[in-house]
Formats: structure tokens, C-alpha cells, sequence
């Protein structure tokens, strides 16, 4: 099985780029940009890499977060993420990326985007893959700030594709930013929304009647209301379904309890992605590896799960079309 997942072409839909930032490549930014973490080896790193909820999580995220200064330490945070990408045969991939978590700290939009995309100019051109940016809005902060973000965001418009919503779900439901994403749909950005990650099944309702998402970021809640599930096959929505992060942010007690064979068997479209892999544990092949061994899923559960990821991707439908056949070409081969 390991290396039936390892071997399959996948892609990736719910990845924070910021959370992809590795303790050695943190070390390195932090000294190079003169700052101090509160870290003194890469073991007290992983040490403090124990939470007991998002919050808890997020306030180290963000403190992590705080050494990214010059465009060159977002084009390498990047170029970390797509090395992995290739390593575990990631070959289209929709990058989230949060600029108030930047220009709250007084750095540009502008640098943030420009090494984020040479970046994926550069991975396109040395690993062949293709990939895709969700601007994400933090959800802590106002509607205000987020239609600041949008408006920073749009002399760079064509290289942005979506517009998400995460950090702290509690307290801060998806009506609190409906005139944004009302306003940033008619800039052509596809919404989606972390929902029902650690808030009610009421979020996810509210994230697919009022911000109209396209996909629902975790949406594992779902699940405590029959009717909410039923919309969600109904309205064809796909889940972004991150495991290791569910096991590490205690959304899930053990993974044997994780609810993605549910999902699916439910009729939904769920996907596994990573997160905030250098947080949780794990890139792709461990997030597949991992809930695979848990829930003892088939062969055809694997296939179901990536050819979900292509298929409720935002890629062309001719990319589309052949992403399935490298699929279906390593099924027949193996
Ligand atoms: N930001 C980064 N990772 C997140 C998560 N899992 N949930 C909400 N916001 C996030
Ligand atoms: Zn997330």
C-alpha cells in the first residue's frame, strides 16, 4: 500500500503554505534575518509542537511565521513546500497563502506574492508542477481588514485563484465575512472556507449558503447532521479532509476514530491534503499513509480519494483529463 500511494500521481488542496515552514529552514531565515525565536535547538522546536487545539497551534504558526521578511524567504519557504511536493509525486497542487499574517507585521502584499510566485515559476519549470494560490483571510480579524486584503490583492489578480478563510473558527462564523466574499467572488476569485474543522455543523451551512463556497476546507462536523450531509452531496461540494492534522489538533482522539471512511461512504467527495505539514507530521504520503493503516482502506479507496483531488481541483478540465489518465496509467501498471 505504501507504495501504491507513494507511486500515484496526487494533488493537493488544502496545503498553508505557512505551515510548511520546517524547523531547520525557520533556524536558517531567522538568522540570516537577524531575528530571535524563542528556540534554542530544532528538538525544542518539536518539543513545542504539542497542541490541544487550533489556538493553541495557531499562536505558534503565526509566531513561526513572524522571521518571513524579504520576497526571497517566501520564494524559499515555497520552493521547500514544492521539493516535497515532488518527493511524494504531488503534481498539482492549490496553495493557501495568508497575507494579513504578513502585512499585519508591515510587510508588503507585494512581497509575499512576487516570491511566492517566482517560486512556483521555477518548480513549474524544474519539477513539472503545476500549481494554483487560495488568498486566505484570517478570520480573528475584521471584515474590514479582509477587504483591505482584497483590495492589495488585485493589481496581482491573475495570479491569484481563490480567496479561503482560516485561523480561530470559534467565536467567528462565515457571516462575519459575507460582503467580502460577496465582493471578492465579483472579482472572480472561487470561495472556499474552513468550516467545521473545530465549529459547528451551523458553520458549514453558513459557509455554503452565505459565502456560496466551492469546496469546504475539514468540514469533518458535517457528519452531526444528517440534512447538512445530504446538501453537501446534493450541491456536489467537496471535502478537503486533512487527517494528521485532525489527530494533531485533537479534532480526532486516535486515527482509528478518523472520520474520512465515513465521508465517503456517505457519498461525499472527500480528499486528503496535509495541512500544516511541518506542524503535524506529515506531507501527503504520510496524511494517505497513515489514514490508509488506520481505517484499512482498499486499494479503491486510495483511487476514490486522488482522483477526487484532480477531479474538485481548479485546474483546467484538460489538465484535468490528464492528471486521470497518469492516474488510471499507474493503476493498470502496478
Ligand atoms: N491556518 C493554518 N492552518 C489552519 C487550520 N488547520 N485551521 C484554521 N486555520 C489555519
Ligand atoms: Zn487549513
Amino acid at each position: 500500500m505504501k507504495d501504491f500511494i507513494s507511486a500515484l500521481p496526487k494533488a493537493e488542496l488544502h496545503l498553508h503554505i505557512e505551515g510548511s515552514f520546517e524547523p531547520e529552514l525557520m533556524f536558517e531565515i531567522a538568522q540570516r534575518n537577524q531575528i530571535e525565536i524563542p528556540y534554542k535547538t530544532i528538538d525544542e522546536v518539536k518539543k513545542a509542537y504539542q497542541f490541544s487545539c487550533l489556538q493553541d497551534f495557531l499562536d505558534i504558526y503565526y509566531a513561526g511565521a513572524g522571521v518571513l521578511i524579504h520576497e526571497k524567504d517566501f520564494y524559499d519557504l515555497a520552493m521547500a513546500y514544492y521539493q516535497k511536493c515532488y518527493e511524494n509525486n504531488v503534481i498539482h497542487t492549490e496553495i493557501m497563502f495568508d497575507p494579513q499574517t504578513h502585512t499585519e507585521r508591515g510587510i508588503a502584499f507585494e512581497t509575499v506574492i512576487n516570491g511566492l510566485q517566482k517560486a512556483r515559476l521555477d518548480a513549474k519549470e524544474k519539477w513539472g508542477i503545476n500549481s494554483l494560490f487560495i488568498m486566505s483571510y484570517l478570520r480573528h480579524l475584521s471584515e474590514e481588514s479582509a477587504f483591505e486584503t482584497l483590495k492589495q490583492s488585485l493589481p496581482y489578480k491573475d495570479l491569484i485563484t481563490s480567496v479561503g478563510l482560516d485561523s480561530s473558527e470559534m467565536g467567528n462564523p462565515p457571516t462575519k465575512f459575507k460582503n467580502v466574499f460577496e465582493a471578492s467572488i465579483k472579482e472572480g476569485y472561487i470561495p472556499v472556507a474552513h468550516a467545521g474543522e473545530e465549529g459547528p455543523a451551523e458553520y458549514i451551512w453558513e459557509a455554503i449558503d452565505i459565502l456560496k463556497v466551492a469546496r469546504i476546507d475539514h468540514g469533518n462536523r458535517c457528519l452531526e447532521d444528517e440534512n447538512l450531509v445530504q446538501e453537501i452531496v446534493k450541491k456536489d461540494l467537496a471535502l478537503t479532509v486533512c487527517p494528521l492534522s485532525n489527530l494533531e489538533l485533537r479534532n480526532t482522539d486516535v486515527m482509528t476514530k478518523h472520520p474520512l471512511k465515513k465521508l465517503l461512504d456517505k457519498g461525499i467527495k472527500a480528499t486528503v491534503n496535509s495541512d500544516d505539514p511541518a506542524y503535524f507530521g506529515g506531507y501527503m504520503n504520510a496524511n494517505f499513509e497513515a489514514v490508509q493503516e488506520a481505517l484499512k482502506l482498499s486499494k479503491e479507496d486510495i483511487i476514490t480519494l486522488v482522483k477526487n483531488s484532480f477531479n474538485y481541483s481548479f485546474a483546467t478540465d484538460d489538465q484535468k483529463k490528464s492528471y486521470l489518465e497518469k492516474v488510471d496509467q499507474i493503476v493498470s501498471d502496478f
